[in-house]
């Protein structure tokens, strides 16, 4: 049960009421940690690369990696284009056999939001991919470039725009930001309460680094089925290199490129088990 969509593993979890991590990946030795963890625990996973690290990690190089390494794990695996920006490069990660594709629009006007995001859904359904939508905005940024102010998704807003789009997935704002937060955020859960009725499918919430294990479960309990997890898959893997060198584990480069690989699937195995997802992979 390899590569697969992200909605029959966001609707298997709204069913029973867990969430699927989509865990943001940077290179071949995150991608090994968090599929090693997802093995080891029997879980659905998504793994994703956002469209302002393709500084870092192209597209042509990291996705067809991204695609590769699902379709060789023994658990279900959707591969997912996060916070896509323009039609080119979602088009490109559909090309390239991406499972699913995010549009944020989450700065644009209401209607232009719902436009856009409506085009990218036909596109992607051309590729029998799913797509994922935005309303309000989560703060922050992806890459820690700006401090987007958060504007917390209003509830009406939210079904208006999912009937336009038919959206296989939507993010919602609820006092939510990407990076690491200065203290634990206060979440809006009457938000969630209130949306959650309102939107046939499942919601996502962004910017999982740094929230607390009783928010993410009590968010799971209100609605939201798919967490993403970028900063702190980032900040586990230096975490771990710096140990195992202050330790003094590590002679030569594929000692640092295991602690890497460990890093990723540390804060993996972390995710998973407060998500509720272990042993959801068996199908
Ligand atoms: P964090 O970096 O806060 O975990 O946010 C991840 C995210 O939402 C990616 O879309």
């Amino acid at each position: 049960m390899p590569l697969t969509k992200m909605s029959p593993l966001l609707a298997k979890a709204r069913n029973e009421k867990y969430a699927v991590g989509s865990f943001s990946v940077a290179n071949m030795e995150m991608v090994l940690g968090v599929l090693k963890a997802v093995e080891e625990t029997k879980s659905p996973a998504i793994i994703q690369i956002a469209e302002v690290r393709l500084k870092q990690s192209p597209l042509e190089l990291i996705g067809p990696l991204m695609v590769a390494a699902a379709k060789n794990c023994s658990m279900p695996v959707a591969v997912h284009f996060d916070h896509g920006k323009t039609k080119e490069k979602i088009q490109q990660a559909l090309d390239i056999g991406f499972t699913s594709v995010m549009f944020d629009g989450s700065h644009l006007p209401f209607e232009e939001n719902a436009a856009v995001t409506s085009g990218i859904k036909k596109t992607a359904s051309l590729y029998n991919a799913d797509c994922e939508g935005e309303i309000g905005c989560v703060g922050g940024s992806e890459d820690g470039s700006e401090d987007i102010a958060v504007n917390c998704t209003s509830p009406e807003q939210a079904k208006e725009f999912y009937e336009k789009t038919c959206v296989d997935a939507l993010a919602v704002a609820i006092g939510n930001a990407h990076g690491n937060y200065k203290q634990a955020p206060k979440l809006r859960f009457d938000i969630l309460e209130k949306t959650a009725p309102l939107v046939k499918v499942p919601l996502v919430l962004h910017g999982g680094t740094g929230i607390l294990p009783d928010d993410f479960r009590k968010c799971i309990s209100l609605g939201i089925n798919k967490i993403n997890i970028a900063t702190a898959t980032f900040d586990s893997v230096q975490a771990n290199v710096r140990k195992c060198y202050t330790e003094g584990a590590i002679n030569g480069y594929y000692d640092l490129q295991a602690a890497e690989v460990e890093g990723a699937y540390l804060n993996a195995m972390k995710h998973i088990e407060i998500f509720g997802c272990a042993g959801k992979g068996i199908q």
